[in-house]
């Protein structure tokens, strides 16, 4: 892009600024910053200000989950089915690592995070760990796609090449990157990181469809028949992956996209509950859910909004491709946003100063209308790493672990 057409763009959105250290700057700089400039979508500023989020909102209602005694009944039912598609290569794994895990607080991608006690044990080698025995069970590897952002996918792909795949087979995992947003002040204006850079950040775990087609990895998962998806967050260490029965209940229950969810431990857990919206399967996150809904009971007196989602859902592929059409909506987040102030020098602030703009995972299950809540047993596939210390730590997934048997 010229320098006359990338002002042209930027007063457009009134982001003349983005150009302030221009002149100072080396020629391979220049180029960089004006690339930038050409690829990066300003239209997402629009979205501050505007009131799309509350209008999205719906009449929420108790949802129906396929609970744990229905599935031990018909858990060899299941399985099979789960495993014949396992064994005719039609499913695959997508890992989310593209976060930036900010709660941890380490620099390096969280999936390179040890939690070993005795031995190194890292978050990736754990996930490996637990594909591998499906591998084991089906006879049969299964396609893992990981995807990364632009700010840990050298580290990522370095340190997998590094431990040799944790034992998985090579040409079983692909890296793609996710797309990236600009983050903005409050006042819409997008900050720099770098006098040559804007500061951007991953558009979100709702962006992994999109950047895995984009990256060209549809076509792979065309000629290898490919046709169900499980995608799973990097932090939950205890997660089964590619489980054949959670597959099998939703292939039989005919659905196209099946959710795990576990029974709440408390009705202040943070996590998302599954609900019907507007008669849709839909997930309410925890800042969303009212006091009369926390509270609400079925006819059994049992909590009606109990189950939560722990990030592990299976989509029919052909399926997303139709959503995938439709624009997700875009959600604005407030975070905390590194930039160069006026003298050039780099801040890291300490409280949240500015947006960035993300899309979700959970407009997926809203969008594709038929989510099967699959329960799973908390204590035995739920052990998050959000923070070092204290709830959903490196801590209390230790301790998971250790109860269920694995060695650290
Ligand atoms: P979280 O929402 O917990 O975010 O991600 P995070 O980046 O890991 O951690 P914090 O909030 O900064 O502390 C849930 C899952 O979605 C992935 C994460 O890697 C994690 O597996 N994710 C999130 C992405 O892949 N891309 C994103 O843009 C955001």
């Amino acid at each position: 892009m010229t320098l006359e057409c990338a002002k042209q763009k930027l007063q457009q959105y009134g982001q003349e600024h983005l150009l302030k250290y221009f002149d100072t700057l080396s020629e391979t700089q220049k180029e960089a910053l004006l690339q930038q400039i050409e690829e990066t979508d300003f239209s997402v500023l629009n979205k501050i200000g505007s009131n799309e989020e509350e209008s999205s909102t719906g009449t929420i209602t108790p949802i129906r989950a396929l609970r744990l005694q229905e599935i031990h009944a018909n858990e060899d039912k299941y399985r099979e089915t789960g495993l014949s598609a396992i064994r005719s290569g039609k499913v695959g794994a997508v890992l989310l690592a593209g976060g930036m895990g900010t709660r941890l607080g380490s620099d390096n991608p969280k999936g390179m995070y040890d939690i070993g006690v005795t031995k190194p044990m890292y978050i990736f080698e754990r996930l490996i760990c637990n594909l591998m025995d499906v591998v084991r069970e089906s006879g049969e590897f299964i396609h893992l796609f990981v995807m990364t952002s632009d700010k840990n996918h050298t580290a990522t792909t370095t340190f997998f090449n590094e431990q040799n795949f944790f034992g998985y087979k090579e040409d079983y995992i692909h890296f793609f990157k996710q797309d990236m947003a600009p983050a903005a002040t409050y006042d819409g204006k997008i900050f720099l990181e770098e006098p040559y850079k804007l500061a951007t950040s991953p558009n979100g775990n709702g962006g992994w469809f999109s950047s895995l087609k984009n990256a060209g990895l549809l076509d792979l998962i065309h000629e290898n028949g490919i046709e169900w998806l499980n995608v799973f967050a990097v932090d939950n260490v205890l997660q089964r992956i590619a489980d054949p029965c959670f597959i099998g209940a939703t292939i039989t229950e005919n659905r196209s996209v099946g959710a795990k969810v576990v029974c709440k431990n408390h009705p202040d857990e943070k996590v998302g509950v599954m609900c019907l919206k507007d008669n849709h399967p839909s997930i309410v996150e925890y800042y969303e859910l009212t006091p009369e809904l926390r509270d609400a009971v079925d006819e059994n007196g049992e909590p009606a909004y109990n189950f939560g989602v722990i990030l592990n859902y299976l989509f029919k592929e052909s399926e997303l491709e139709d959503i995938c059409e439709n624009t997700l909506p875009l959600h604005i987040v407030e975070k905390k946003i590194p930039y160069i102030d006026d003298t050039g020098t780099l801040i890291k602030p300490e409280e949240p100063n500015g947006y960035k703009f993300e899309t979700l995972i959970l407009d997926m299950i809203q969008m594709m209308d038929t989510c099967l809540p699959f329960e799973v047993e908390r204590d035995k596939e739920f052990a998050p790493i959000k923070n070092k210390t204290g709830i959903d730590s490196v801590e209390s997934a230790r301790a998971l672990l250790t109860k269920n048997g694995v060695t650290l």
